[in-house]
C-alpha cells in the first residue's frame, strides 16, 4: 500500500485561457496568466492499494458523481502507465470552499490529484512535469502547480504546454475579492465554451490581442504596477466574454450566444468602474460564470471591502486570497486542512 496527500489552490487567470488548439491533450489556442489564490484549498490522498478491486473517488465526504469519478479515474490511468502501477486506488478529496461561487475548483482538484497520485505511484515529477500532467486533467489545472503568478506557455504539442511561475506569492501584495452572488451553476461548462469559441466573428481578433494583453500583464505584475494592470485586466476579461456572447455552442442550437453575467454581476462592474473613478484602485475580472473577482493591492482591502458592502450586500459568498503557493505535499503531522503558508494566507 502506498499512499500521498497533496493540496492546491485554485487559481484566478488575468489573461484568460479560451479556446483550444488540441481539445485531447487540452492544449490551449492562446497562452495565458493567473495568480494563485490562497482562500481557497482542494486537499487530496490517493492510495494505491493491491486488494482494491476497483478505482474509488470520494469528493467532499461523498461518492463522488460517474462524470467526476471516471476523469478522475482516466488521470489515474495516466500515472499509473507511467509508474507502472497496476494497483487501484482510493482518492479521498475535500474542497475547503463551496462550490459554484466562481473559483475553479477543477484546477486545484488536478493540480492535487496529480502531485498526490504520481508521488503515491513513486514518481518524481519536475514542477514542468508536474504542471503538464496535471493540464491533461483540466487545463487550466496547470497553473496551479506552480507558485504565486504563474503563466501557462501554450506550447504546440504535450511537451511543449505547461505553466510556470513569473514572480513567487511574495512579490506583490495583492489581494482579490472572489463575490458569488448565488449558488446556481453555470449555465454552459467552460469544455462547451472553449468548443464554441471559434465561431464566434471576433475570437480572431481576441487571440491577435491577447499577444499584446500577454506582455502587458506580464510587464505589469514583474513591475508591480497596478495602473497598467487594471484596465488591461479588465478589457481581457470582456474580450472574453465579447467572444462569449456571439459565439454558438454545438449542442444548444437555442442559444444565439452565450451569456454568463448575472445582472447582479453588471452592476457590480458598473460599482467598480466608479469606484475607480472616485480614485480608489481596483480591478475587476471575471471567467466564465456570473461571480465577479475584485483587485487591488493589500492596504486597500478594507476599503474595498467596504465599497462592496455597500455597493452588493446581499452577495452570497465573498472570499479573500493573497496570491498562493504551488501544489504542495501534506505530511501526515500537517492536518490534512494546514494552511500552506501562512505569509500567503488571508
Ligand atoms: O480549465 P478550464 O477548461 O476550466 O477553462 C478555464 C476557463 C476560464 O476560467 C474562463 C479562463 C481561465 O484561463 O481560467
Amino acid at each position: 500500500m502506498a499512499t500521498a496527500t497533496a493540496a492546491a489552490h485554485p487559481n484566478l487567470a488575468l489573461v484568460k485561457y479560451w479556446g483550444q488548439r488540441d481539445p485531447a491533450l487540452n492544449i490551449p489556442a492562446n497562452g495565458s496568466i493567473s495568480v494563485n489564490l490562497s482562500g481557497a484549498t482542494t486537499t487530496t490522498s490517493v492510495t494505491f492499494d493491491a486488494d482494491l478491486a476497483a478505482d474509488t473517488v470520494y469528493l467532499n465526504g461523498a461518492p463522488a458523481d460517474a462524470e467526476t469519478a471516471h476523469r478522475v479515474r482516466v488521470h489515474l490511468d495516466r500515472v499509473c502507465a507511467r509508474a507502472g502501477v497496476r494497483d487501484c486506488a482510493q482518492v479521498v478529496s475535500h474542497n475547503d470552499f463551496p462550490a459554484d461561487v466562481g473559483v475553479a475548483s477543477s484546477a486545484s482538484a488536478f493540480a492535487a490529484l496529480s502531485l498526490a497520485a504520481a508521488t503515491a505511484a513513486g514518481l518524481s515529477l519536475s514542477t514542468q512535469a508536474l504542471s503538464i500532467l496535471a493540464r491533461k486533467g483540466s487545463g487550466s489545472a496547470c497553473r496551479s502547480v506552480p507558485d504565486g503568478f504563474v503563466e501557462w506557455l501554450p506550447g504546440c504539442d504535450d511537451a511543449s504546454s505547461y505553466a510556470r511561475s513569473l514572480a513567487p506569492c511574495d512579490h506583490w501584495d495583492l489581494r482579490v475579492i472572489t463575490v458569488a452572488f448565488a449558488t446556481t451553476p453555470k449555465a454552459v461548462p467552460s469544455l462547451e465554451g472553449h468548443q464554441a469559441a471559434p465561431s464566434s466573428p471576433f475570437y480572431q481578433a481576441r487571440l491577435h490581442e491577447v499577444m499584446r494583453t500577454l506582455a502587458g500583464v506580464r510587464d505589469a505584475i514583474l513591475a508591480r504596477d497596478f495602473d497598467a494592470l487594471s484596465l488591461t485586466v479588465e478589457r481581457e476579461a470582456l474580450s472574453l466574454h465579447a467572444v462569449a456572447m456571439t459565439s454558438r455552442p454545438a449542442a444548444r442550437p437555442w442559444v444565439s450566444g452565450i451569456l454568463y453575467l448575472a445582472p447582479e454581476t453588471v452592476q457590480l462592474l458598473h460599482a467598480v468602474q466608479g469606484w475607480r473613478r472616485d480614485g480608489l484602485p481596483v480591478a475587476f475580472t471575471l471567467d466564465a460564470g456570473p461571480s465577479v473577482h475584485l483587485i487591488c493591492e493589500g492596504p486597500l482591502l478594507r476599503q474595498v471591502l467596504d465599497a462592496l458592502d455597500a455597493a452588493a450586500p446581499d452577495r452570497a459568498t465573498t472570499i479573500v486570497s493573497r496570491p498562493g503557493r504551488g501544489a504542495w505535499l501534506v505530511q501526515e503531522n500537517d492536518g490534512a486542512s494546514a494552511p500552506s503558508d501562512t505569509s500567503c494566507i488571508s
